[in-house]
This record gives structure tokens, C-alpha cells and sequence, in this order.
């Protein structure tokens, strides 16, 4: 399994992460749109079903629970909107969060917000009941720290939630994906986002990202248990959860 993301021309994981969050900031204002508009609006019920998959750990009345690489906002209000009582979020590109805060100030929601390098969060060891990750897993510069700092911060018996990005499989599915995400997504992301190294990466990453049993095989590797994947989509995003 490929260590971590590599966007074109970053020489090792600290240029790496600088590359992503740099390339995040110019496209924050876009996200949404962009989200939405290429995913068909699918992308809310990917985020919905993340939600169903939780509900029990949010419904606690003591839960702690952070969305990670939480971008504009989107599973994060998705999480409060379900638990009615305070869910963390936290990103490492202040444009994106800036977004999540408007959005959340504009709903009401109650979501503390901080800025955060996922791989490095400013949280004690067993203080979360629930970490969520929505798209952002793929980017991160160390897929192994990545895990391993999702269960540094996890309870026992805490669970982690990884929605991401996958490669179908799907005989019929898998070559329209490809070119769609090929081209026609590259061409609109670049056109409306103005960024066209956003959109080019995008495909590229996913490409490059381990296939769904291959990441379950690398969260049970770096010690949770329970591990399962459910593929969405036919098999477009893959939805793993584990348990530390
Ligand atoms: C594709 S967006 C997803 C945003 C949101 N979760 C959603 O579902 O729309 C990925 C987000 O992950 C953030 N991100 C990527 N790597 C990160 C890291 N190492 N630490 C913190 N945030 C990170 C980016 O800044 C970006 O906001």
C-alpha cells in the first residue's frame, strides 16, 4: 500500500501536506458547488448513510465525537443535526473552515471548530468516542499515522469512520467511472473551480488510494477491530468503521 499522498512534485510528507491544504484554500469557496454538481448531489446521501452508520455513538448523551478533515462542514452538521448537542470539527486549511463556520453559524449549529493537522491533533490520548474522516483520508501525507492518530485520540471501544473515495468494481460501472472521472470531472472541476491542478489531482489520488479491502486490511493491520466496509454507489465510495 502506497504510504500516503503524493501530489505532483511534493518531495516528501511535509510538502506533500502543503500542497493539499494550499490547493484546499483556493478551491474553498467552490467546494460545495463543485461537490454537489459532480457528484449529482449523491454525495448527501453518502454522508447521510455515514450518519445512519453512527447514530447509536451519537445518540449517547456523553459522546465526544470529531469529524476530521471536517472542509466546509457538510458530515459535521450532518453529525449534530443527529446528536442535537456539540460535535467537533477540525481541518488543517483555514479557508475551509471559515466555510464550516459560516454555515454553522447560519443553521445554528452548536460545532466548535479548530484548526488542526489531522495527523497531529491537539487532543489527549482516549478522549473521543467517535472520529470521523469524510474525503480527506486519501490526502493525508501518512495513511499509517493517519490510523494511528485516530486511535491515539479514540476510547476504548470508540469507533472510527473512514468515508472515502473508492474504484469500483462493477464490470459495467467501472469504465464509465473512469472516464468520467478522468475527464469530465478535471474539465468542469478546473473550469468552475479555476484551479485545474484541484480537479487533475482528485482523479489521480483516487487512482493511487488502496482499494476498499485493502484499507480495511491496513486499519485492522494498525489495530483496530471490528472492521467492516460497505461500498456505496456501486463501489464509487467505500465507508469503512472500525473499533478500537
Ligand atoms: C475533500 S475535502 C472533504 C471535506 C468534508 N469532509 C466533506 O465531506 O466535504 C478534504 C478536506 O480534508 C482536509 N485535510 C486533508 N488532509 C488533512 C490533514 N492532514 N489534516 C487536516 N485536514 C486535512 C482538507 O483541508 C479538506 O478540507
Amino acid at each position: 500500500m502506497s504510504a500516503g499522498t503524493t501530489p505532483p512534485g511534493a518531495a516528501n510528507e511535509q510538502e506533500a501536506a502543503r500542497w493539499v491544504r494550499d490547493m484546499f484554500g483556493r478551491i474553498a469557496g467552490r467546494y460545495d458547488l463543485l461537490n454537489h454538481l459532480l457528484s449529482f448531489n449523491i454525495d448527501r446521501t453518502w454522508r447521510n448513510r455515514a450518519v445512519e452508520r453512527v447514530a447509536d455513538i451519537v445518540a449517547r448523551p456523553d459522546a465526544r465525537v470529531l469529524d476530521t478533515c471536517c472542509g466546509t462542514g457538510d458530515l459535521m452538521l450532518a453529525l449534530f443535526e443527529k446528536a442535537k448537542r456539540p460535535v467537533l470539527g477540525s481541518d488543517f486549511c483555514h479557508p475551509m473552515l471559515v466555510e464550516a463556520n459560516r454555515k454553522a453559524a447560519a443553521s445554528g449549529a452548536r460545532t466548535p471548530l479548530f484548526e488542526a493537522d489531522s495527523l497531529a491533533l491537539p487532543l489527549a490520548d482516549a478522549s473521543l468516542d467517535l472520529i470521523t474522516v469524510a474525503f480527506g483520508f486519501r490526502n493525508f501525507a501518512s495513511y499509517d499515522r493517519g490510523m494511528r492518530e485516530m486511535l491515539r485520540v479514540l476510547k476504548p471501544g470508540g469507533a472510527a469512520l473512514i468515508l472515502e473515495l473508492s474504484q469500483p468494481k462493477n464490470r459495467l460501472f467501472a469504465p464509465v467511472f473512469a472516464f468520467f472521472s478522468g475527464n469530465v470531472l478535471p474539465w468542469v472541476g478546473g473550469l468552475v473551480s479555476g484551479s485545474p491542478e484541484a480537479y487533475s489531482y482528485l482523479p489521480e489520488s483516487v487512482r493511487k488510494f488502496p482499494g476498499a479491502e485493502q484499507l480495511a486490511e491496513q486499519m485492522r493491520r494498525a489495530g483496530f477491530s471490528h472492521v467492516e466496509f460497505e461500498r456505496l454507489t456501486l463501489g464509487a465510495v467505500a465507508l469503512h468503521l472500525g473499533t478500537k
